[in-house]
């Protein structure tokens, strides 16, 4: 414990901020976070640690160079457009656009890096307060940016539930599972304080947890990983959330669990029609349960299609790289998908941004690809261009 937290980020995996007195827990999050760049750090609402009465540090992310609000959004839940984010040189995530419809289940897949999670954060407006935010973002068809903070905090955690990467470091260490429940329904004035505790017992019953009446007196330490992830789950979705972001769900567990959760929240959408965007580095992972799946390649968005369609007809070499390091996935049998070696990946200023590691790469490739979009299919790739006029 201490008061100086760059000694806790340098070696910290996650840390918890206290305030003075006994309801200021305010919320854990990745330590990294606490320093990247960062003055102030960022509480994490939809945990539902927040103290009702802890002063709010969250910032709103400055939303600079508008666009020109585009075609329909009005079918989306949630619509991302032209959204980049930047730290320093750096881009997160560049421009990029994407949407997940009612009852739609979103894979959201990359590397390490690829900008996933700044992606989940930026849109609750959790992003470090450094990153430089262009771009809008639309609920049920209402452009956000313009929406005070008051407006705005509702959609944190009551209308967009958020399952944080690493479940058992972000449940509060020092409460039973049960009471962590039963705050969160009384702090979204969901169920009044004699109503929750019950209604927590039956959301434990709802993430299939078993023996919930042991499990509600439990602390975090005495779940294993993944009742902890269901825990998590329980909390995110207690307020009812019409969407649920779940980021990395099923990382830190073996197969068996992790098809076990996969199940669960494909059961949730069924029972509760939530939208899930469920972010992931394995495409086996979303190949499970999505119905479509967008590919990331270093903040960039390189593919996005149907789960079936992308699987078994995929256009961008960067996705059949990922598809071939997954060889039980369905679709036409792989063949290896070549790659250049290179010592050194630079991302480059301009063109595409996967050229350096692309062994089909061309002249054309200097500049950057536009999204060619057929049947929903959509793919950044010259190459697919070229099929195309071939057609
Ligand atoms: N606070 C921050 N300051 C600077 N760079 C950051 C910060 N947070 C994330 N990044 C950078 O943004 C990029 C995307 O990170 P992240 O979204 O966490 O990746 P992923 O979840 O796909 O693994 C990475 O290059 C990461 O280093
Ligand atoms: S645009 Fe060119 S470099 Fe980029 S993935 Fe396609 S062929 Fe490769
Ligand atoms: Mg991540």
């Amino acid at each position: 414990m201490t008061e100086h937290r760059n000694r806790l980020s340098l070696r910290c995996l996650h840390t918890a901020l206290m305030g003075a007195g006994p309801e200021s827990l305010w919320g854990i999050i990745e330590s990294p976070l606490l320093t990247r760049g960062s003055t102030r750090p960022q509480v994490s609402d939809p945990i539902p640690l927040v103290s009702s009465t802890a002063p709010s540090l969250l910032t709103r992310p400055q939303v600079s160079d508008p666009i020109p609000s585009v075609s329909s959004t009005a079918g989306a839940l949630l619509r991302v457009e032209h959204l980049s984010v930047g730290f320093g040189e750096h881009f997160a995530i560049r421009d990029l656009t994407v949407e997940i419809g009612r009852g739609e289940i979103l894979g959201f897949v990359g590397e390490s890096g690829s900008g996933k999670t700044i992606l989940s954060l930026t849109t609750l407006r959790l992003a470090p307060p450094t990153a430089r935010i262009s771009g809008r973002i639309f609920w049920r068809g209402e452009d956000t940016s313009g929406w005070s903070e008051a407006r705005f905090r509702p959609l944190r955690g009551r209308a967009i539930g958020l399952v944080f990467q690493g479940a058992q470091a972000a449940l509060h260490p020092l409460q039973r599972i049960g009471d962590q429940i039963a705050r969160v329904l009384m702090l979204h004035g969901k169920h009044p304080r004699r109503d929750a505790a019950e209604e927590a017992r039956r959301l434990l019953r709802l993430v299939q947890i078993d023996d919930p009446e042991r499990r509600f007196f439990q602390y975090p330490r005495e779940l294993s990983g993944g009742l902890c992830q269901r825990a998590m789950i329980a909390l995110a979705i207690a307020a009812r959330p019409a969407l649920l972001i779940a980021d990395e769900p099923t990382s830190a567990l073996d197969v068996t669990i992790q098809r076990g959760i996969l199940a669960l929240l494909s059961e949730l959408r069924s029972s509760m029609g939530m939208s899930i965007l469920l972010i992931s580095h394995d495409l086996g992972v979303v190949a499970e349960i999505c119905d479509r799946v967008a590919v990331m390649y270093r903040g960039k968005l390189v593919e996005e299609a149907p789960a079936r369609q992308l699987f078994t007809n995929p256009k961008h070499p960067y996705t059949r790289l990922l598809l071939e390091s997954a060889p039980h996935l369905p679709g036409p049998a792989k063949t290896p998908e070549p790659v250049r070696e290179t010592v050194v990946d630079p991302i480059p200023s301009t063109g595409c941004i996967f050229a350096a590691r692309c062994v089909h790469r061309m002249s054309a490739c200097a500049q950057e690809p536009p999204f060619q979009d057929r049947d929903r299919h959509r793919v950044a790739c010259w190459l697919s261009e070229a099929d195309v006029d071939k057609e």
